[in-house]
């Protein structure tokens, strides 16, 4: 038999034959890497939670796996804070899925949080509204997170209030993450399709950020003033924005970004005068994490 190493010859070798120990040494090699890779799955973990309760929709399974490996990869503890508490699920799925030490805090409007009972002393739930300026100034003046997840009211002024106070705390590298953004299109929410006081379209308008070197502000379309000081100071902070069904993750630079994209040319280049001149490019620097 000729073994490759597709995951579907992996996953009838580990179905059928697991209890035989005597398989090339590379077959044993990559059905532990994919045993590692399941246990370290936001899906394992989601799947075998028994604990609080939590409320999450299916894409967002994807998306933490996703968006959140490399805090995994690198094993070090991070900073964590979620709008929403509910009844303590995904914040004990945090515990369960993060580093080691990690810290992870909950906001929730409900006092009834305060009394979640958790079995990791790391988490700590702090009641009070999102968006009400004064409580994060009292409670989170000086705070950093590597990770913001915003799950509280979804009504589209409390989930703009909340990025343009929190966004600010969340440290180069890390993301912020904006769920049920699907409430941007309902009235109930403060939404509607073509509203343009929707989360959803406050989110698309920051997305000008990103290629903010490129835009000439002398426009004809006279954009404000403040829009062009908040997209410019975005786009030294914003290094991508994904959207999804529902959920949007924002990444800051791995740190602040202080100058315009290069490009850079390799290979051989041939001149007008016959002649060929080598392009080199070796000094990469870091942006994403
Ligand atoms: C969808 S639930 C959170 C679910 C939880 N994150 C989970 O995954 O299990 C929304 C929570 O947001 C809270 N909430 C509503 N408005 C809020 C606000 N302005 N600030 C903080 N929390 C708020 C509600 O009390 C509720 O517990």
């Amino acid at each position: 038999m000729r073994f490759n190493k597709g995951q579907e010859i992996i996953d009838i070798l580990r179905g059928k034959y697991r209890v035989i120990n005597n398989y090339p040494q590379d077959i044993k090699d990559s059905i532990e890497y994919i045993d590692n890779i399941e246990e370290k799955s936001f899906y394992d973990i989601y799947s075998k939670h028994k604990g609080l309760l939590s409320d999450k929709w299916e894409q967002y399974l994807h998306v933490y796996n996703k968006h959140f490996r490399h805090f995994i990869d690198e094993n070090k503890p991070v900073n964590l804070l979620e709008i929403g508490v509910f009844k303590g699920g995904s914040l004990e799925l945090w515990g369960e899925y993060l580093p080691e030490n990690s810290k992870i805090i909950g906001i929730d409007i409900n006092p009834e949080c305060a009394d979640i009972k958790f079995n990791n002393e790391n988490i700590e739930v702090i009641i009070g509204s999102a968006s009400d300026k004064d409580f994060i100034n009292k409670h989170f003046k000086d705070a950093k997170f590597d990770i913001i997840i915003d799950d509280g009211s979804h009504i589209c002024s409390d989930v703009i209030t909340s990025f343009e106070e929190f966004f600010p705390k969340l440290n180069y590298g890390g993301i912020y993450i904006v769920e049920d953004l699907h409430t941007s299109y309902w009235p109930k929410y403060e939404g509607g399709y073509y509203n343009k006081n929707s989360s959803i379209n406050y989110f698309k308008d920051i997305i000008d950020s990103l290629n903010f070197d490129y835009i000439n502000i002398f426009n004809p379309y006279k954009t404000k003033l403040n829009k062009i000081k908040k997209l410019k100071t975005l786009n030294t902070q914003i290094g991508s924005m994904t959207f999804y069904d529902s959920i949007l993750v924002i990444e800051k630079y791995y740190k602040e970004k202080q100058r315009r994209m290069k490009s850079c040319l390799i290979g051989t280049e041939n001149l007008s005068n016959g002649e060929t001149k080598e392009h080199k490019y070796n000094k990469f620097e870091r942006f994403f994490k």
